[in-house]
């Protein structure tokens, strides 16, 4: 049986990346100190596995790694802190926990892990590249990985979380060729489904929806994305970590499908039945990016592997969970 460590396991793609995996001969640890998860109905299911196993623990603290254990095949190295609104508040501990929890990983793989042939996969994020549009006007659309990872203005805090990616993704490439380990990196690009908190545009929008809100704040109604239902980003991020030909490789994950944010809202009122009678268009934030779509031919190309899931069936299924919730 193949062992994976799953690190920031609790959250979002680490909670449907185990769940996704329980079923195929794997023991799975997730390693996680809840700092932006809950130990809800659905975790606790999850641990009720006889093949999913928690290990509470700071990342930060190198000393933790020893209750990590050795002899993992895969380690998913997920860990950070996410949710726009914390790289505002927090910048510092977006920094902090983001470096320190990559240096650790990276540290404990080389040395303890003792697994001949083992891979770690990193998730980076397009907002390492996202603000290039911004600071030079100039950005492919779609991007594709090869573009400049840029820091728009370090005196922002949004910056604070592309920062800590562009970091961790020179850790992890300088790492895996000095010590000789296999490594892939993925930027995931906005993806959504259950149990994704209440802090990103979807789950939020939901919210106000069921509250009725009136007049209903939009927020960057013309920016656009590329939203990527989570059970498609899930068999991409196995794809890319078990397949050989990624080794060294960064991956763009997304859609084709470029969605305004004003239409994205006005799918969500039709499918929740509810409208508002005056919207609130307001300005995204300071350095947010008007747009912003991958380029996923290279995915596609080395793992044949690309999104199926329609923004209308993700955001039917999405709705439902969280209907079903409160
Ligand atoms: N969801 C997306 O669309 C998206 C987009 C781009 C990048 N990413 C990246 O993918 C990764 C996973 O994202 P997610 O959406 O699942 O985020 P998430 O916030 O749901 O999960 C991250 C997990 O890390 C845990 N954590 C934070 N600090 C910790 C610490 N010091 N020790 C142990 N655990 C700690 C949190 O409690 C949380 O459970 C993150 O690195 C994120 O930056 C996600």
């Amino acid at each position: 049986m193949k062992k994976i460590l799953i690190t920031g396991g609790a959250g979002f793609i680490g909670y449907h990346l185990a769940k996704h995996l329980l079923n195929q001969e794997y023991e799975i640890v997730i390693a996680d100190n809840f700092f932006r998860s809950e130990r809800d109905a659905d975790l606790e299911n999850l641990l009720k596995q006889p093949n999913v196993k928690l290990v509470t623990a700071d990342l930060t603290i190198p000393a933790s790694w020893e209750n990590i254990g050795n002899g993992y095949d895969y380690v998913y190295h997920l860990v950070g802190i996410n949710g726009t609104k914390l790289f505002y508040e927090i910048p510092h501990e977006v920094l902090r926990i983001g470096i320190t929890t990559t240096l650790n990983v990276l540290d404990w793989f080389k040395t303890k892990n003792n697994k001949p042939g083992a891979k770690i996969l990193y998730t980076s994020s397009n907002e390492a590249y996202a603000g290039a549009l911004e600071a030079f006007g100039k950005l492919p659309i779609p991007t594709p990985e090869n573009v400049p990872l840029i820091i728009a203005d370090p005196y922002n805090p949004r910056w604070s979380y592309a920062g800590q990616k562009l970091i961790s993704e020179l850790l992890f490439i300088h790492y895996s060729k000095a010590y000789n380990f296999r490594m892939s990196i993925v930027r995931p690009h906005n993806f959504y489904g259950p149990r994704e908190g209440y802090m990103h545009v979807i789950p939020e929008v939901i919210e106000r929806i069921k509250q009725k809100t009136d007049p209903f704040p939009i927020f960057g109604a013309d920016d656009t994305r590329s939203f990527c239902y989570i059970d498609d980003a899930i068999l991409a991020i196995q794809g890319v970590m078990e397949s050989k030909k990624t080794d060294e490789g960064t991956y763009h994950i997304g859609t084709h499908e470029e969605t305004v944010i004003m239409d994205l809202v006005e799918t969500m009122f039709n499918l929740m039945d509810w409208r508002p009678k005056n919207l609130e268009i307001k300005k995204s934030p300071l350095g947010s990016v008007k747009r912003r779509l991958a380029d996923v031919s290279k995915i596609k190309m080395d793992i044949g592997w690309e999104a199926k899931t329609n923004i209308k069936e993700g955001l039917e299924k999405t709705i439902a969970w969280y209907n079903s919730r409160k």
